[in-house]
């Protein structure tokens, strides 16, 4: 289990932002070419609607503009890129160019795709590139679930959208925000989510399901575990947006009551990589956090990947 030492340097979020297409589409909306209803959908997911459209770096470029303004970080002054995404807009180069160069940066820019795991998988990066010099870094989840989703396909339309949640994370030389962390992957099980190139997702429902509240208590129960803390010290999870039923299975294992959690799912659906940013980002908005508390950021996805992390959260 990695630890943080003590002597490393540290970051702290000290802006966001938060992007969603204009278009929404209603569970009534997939209803009229799917055999579905909003009564199932809401039942046996909680989503009621989702936001449509825009690409991958577009999003991206809104939110990561929000983010360096409520930041008041020179966008020169950004030392580093990191753009989780698993549906970039082009195969050859990296989306993160598209979006540096929109967002006025001059510095290095790579995508990383760790599925619906990837934007704690990039704040985890972000603070591993401050303990080695960096001061200032973007990180931005984005996904356009849609462009590689079956619209004919029930088991997967009713879920996937887009969206996008981006923070700047600033080195400190107080105390920083990481408390503990985890990433993790099992490619044993990538058949059980997946789009090849050019094409579609596939998915195993039911299975996925199954897994994904195992993966995710057991990434937080590591994440806690390193911070030295218990679930009762956490004010607020942002978990994963891929189904209320898999939050409120894993909360109740680790027992977390579901009204410390933030739930966004039913406006937005799973947005991937976009929706811990857009959890934790709309709990902050809302008011919900103050300086001090302990946040839990957990997730899973394709691949298959979990990630978490426990931050100490300091209002900007
Ligand atoms: O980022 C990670 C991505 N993926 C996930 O997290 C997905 C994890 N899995 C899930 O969220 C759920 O498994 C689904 C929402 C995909 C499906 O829910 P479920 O409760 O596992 O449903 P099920 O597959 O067990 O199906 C129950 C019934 C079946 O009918 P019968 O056999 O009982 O008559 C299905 O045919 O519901 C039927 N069904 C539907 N009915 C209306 C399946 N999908 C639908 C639908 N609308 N969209």
């Amino acid at each position: 289990m990695p630890t943080i030492p003590n002597s490393a340097i540290n970051g702290v979020i000290t802006g966001w932002g938060r992007a969603l297409p204009e278009t929404i589409v209603t569970n009534d909306d997939l209803a009229k070419t799917l055999d579905t209803s909003d009564e199932w959908i809401r039942e046996r997911t909680g989503i009621e609607q989702r936001h449509i459209g825009g690409t991958t770096a577009s999003l991206s470029i809104e939110s990561g503009r929000r983010a360096l303004e409520m930041s008041g970080v020179d966008p020169l002054s950004i030392d580093a890129l990191i753009l989780a995404t698993t549906t970039p807009d082009r195969t050859v180069p990296a989306t993160s160019a598209a979006v540096q160069h929109g967002l006025g940066l001059r510095c290095g820019a790579f995508d990383l795709n760790a599925a619906c795991s990837g934007f704690v998988y990039g704040l985890v990066t972000a603070h591993g590139l401050i303990a080695i010099g960096m001061r200032n870094i973007l990180v931005i989840g984005t996904d356009t679930l849609s462009r590689i989703t079956d619209w004919t396909d029930r088991n997967t339309a009713i879920l996937f959208a887009d969206g996008s949640g981006a923070a700047v994370i600033q080195a400190t030389d107080g105390p920083g925000q990481l408390l503990g962390w985890d990433i993790d992957a099992d490619g044993s099980l990538e058949d059980l989510l997946y789009a090849d190139i050019g094409k579609t997702l596939y998915m195993e429902g039911k299975e996925v399901f199954r897994r994904a509240v195992r993966i995710m208590v057991d990434s937080a129960e590591k994440s806690l575990k390193a911070a030295g803390l218990t679930t009762s010290d956490i004010t607020l999870v942002a978990p994963h947006q891929a189904n209320i039923r898999i939050i409120e299975a894993a909360c109740k294992r680790l027992d977390i009551p579901m009204s410390k959690t933030s739930w966004v799912g039913d406006k937005t659906g799973n947005t991937s990589s976009a929706s811990i940013p857009l959890a934790l980002f709309e709990a902050a908005d809302n008011g919900r956090l103050k300086t001090g508390d302990n946040v839990l950021l957990v997730g899973f996805g394709a691949g298959m990947t979990a990630a978490s992390a426990v931050i100490k959260w300091k209002q900007p």
